[in-house]
């Protein structure tokens, strides 16, 4: 898909279903390398990342196949332990690829990850992991090696860095002795992915703590498992909603997973309960400025930081929005003040005076993230919205301009 084209204006009305988290997806696939074993990953959108994901498996001799909405995985004949420098470059998570290659061929051998431009996102707090778990790391100028299969150890995480989480419990699973990682990430994701370990015979306990317990087991074994629903892109199409003036239902996420977001909606200017798991949205009043600032579980989450700053554009007020975890997550603010937003950014802080309303434009999707904000914000706009870069809203989001289109926006993807 090359661009959107939007005309703004439309309520949203109706309900809507998540697929599953692609950022609990992505290590699952990755894990997949660690048992010889058939692994079965259930209602996996065949979103541009996971579709990068399985290419790198691939690459290492797995074979992959959705079926029925299912993603299939068999890695018994992986018999290579490197992936190549355009495959890493082309998403972030292939840095794991470290800690599921060593653990299941006892060496590895990436290049530096590609991803989101929305910060430097060094990989350090990973290598410090697999060292300390007992591999020889090797970090070379482009390229990372590893060797030798981790063994086990105490890792204090710097920082609760979800990817240096999620290779640390990939180097741990199948190790010979006990593990445990301090002050690991927490977000549902992990929760989510160290269930799917578990599915696979591994030994994992603390998941969501502040202290996560690993006994390496000898071997994994295949599962089938059903990851939970995409808060993210549940929070994106609730935003939506709001800065629409609309009333929607979301399916298949758990709210406690978003409490963040839906508490900020309620003070902007909407009305939300929750039943039998689905979440009701209502725009009951003028919208309102707010004030949050992004941060690790449980906080604010910084994947939802470019969609809520395009509601604040238009709440009445001046919202104060502070990005805590990557430097330059602000792509969307040029492409924002394009469509007549006046927002400033000082550091890490946006602070948003809200404007009446926004004008269509020509605007980018300069990330994954931005293209969703870009998206909400051409939903109340005035006139038309064109959002170039569409392919990168598709990395992460399983057919969102139709799923808004059956909401009532007028949106076509071209
Ligand atoms: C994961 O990225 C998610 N991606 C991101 O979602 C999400 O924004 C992020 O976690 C935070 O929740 C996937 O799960 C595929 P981090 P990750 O390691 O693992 C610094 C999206 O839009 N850091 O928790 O890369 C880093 O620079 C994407 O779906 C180091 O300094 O995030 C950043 O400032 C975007 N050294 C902060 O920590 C390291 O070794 C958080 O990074 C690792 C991270």
């Amino acid at each position: 898909m090359e661009k959107f084209v939007i005309n703004g204006g439309r309520k949203l009305k109706g309900s809507v279903k998540v697929d599953s988290a692609k950022n609990a997806v992505l290590p699952m696939i990755a894990a997949a390398v660690l048992t010889e074993e058939e692994t079965v990953i259930k209602n996996c959108p065949p979103i541009g990342d996971v579709v990068k994901m399985t290419e790198i498996l691939r690459s290492c001799g797995a074979k992959t196949a959705f079926c029925d909405g299912n993603l299939i995985i068999n890695a018994r004949d992986i018999s290579i332990n490197s992936v190549s420098e355009k495959l890493c470059g082309s998403l972030r998570t292939s840095v794991l690829m470290l800690g599921a290659l060593a653990g299941r061929t006892g060496g590895a051998a990436v290049y530096r990850p590609g991803g989101c431009n929305i910060g430097k996102r060094p990989v350090d707090i990973h290598l410090y992991a697999l060292k300390t778990l007992g591999s020889s790391v090797y970090d070379e100028s482009d390229r990372i090696i590893c060797c030798g299969k981790p063994s086990g150890g105490d890792v204090y995480l710097d920082f609760p860095s979800v990817g240096a989480t999620e290779n640390a419990l990939l180097a741990s699973v199948t190790a010979k002795g006990v593990s445990r990682i301090f002050n690991p990430a927490k977000e549902p994701e992990i929760e989510d992915f160290v269930g799917f370990l578990n599915a696979m015979g591994a030994k994992v306990y603390g998941a969501g703590s502040s202290c996560i317990r690993v006994e390496g087991v000898k071997r994994l074994h295949g599962a089938e498992y059903t990851p939970i629903g995409d808060r993210i892109e549940a929070g994106t199409y609730l935003i939506a909603s709001a800065i629409t003036g609309g009333e929607i239902a979301v399916e298949g996420v758990n709210a406690e997973n978003i409490s963040s977001l839906t508490g900020k909606l309620c003070d902007n200017s909407c009305q939300i309960s929750v039943g039998n798991g689905i979440i009701y949205q209502k725009s009951i009043r003028e919208r309102k400025a707010f004030d949050t600032e992004t941060g690790p579980y449980p906080s604010f989450p910084t994947d939802l930081q470019a969609q809520i700053t395009s509601l604040a554009a238009v709440s009445e007020g001046t919202s104060v929005i502070r990005e805590n975890v990557f430097e330059t997550r602000f792509g969307h603010v040029s492409e924002l003040v394009k469509m007549g937003a006046d927002i400033a950014v000082d550091g890490r802080t946006e602070t948003v005076r809200g404007v009446k309303k926004l004008y269509g434009a020509v605007v980018s999707a300069k990330d994954l993230r931005c293209g969703a904000a870009m998206v909400i914000a051409g939903l109340a706009a005035e006139g038309q919205t064109i959002v170039l870069g569409a392919h990168h809203v598709e990395r992460g989001y399983y057919g969102m301009h139709k799923k808004l289109a059956e909401l009532g926006a007028d949106i076509r993807g071209v």
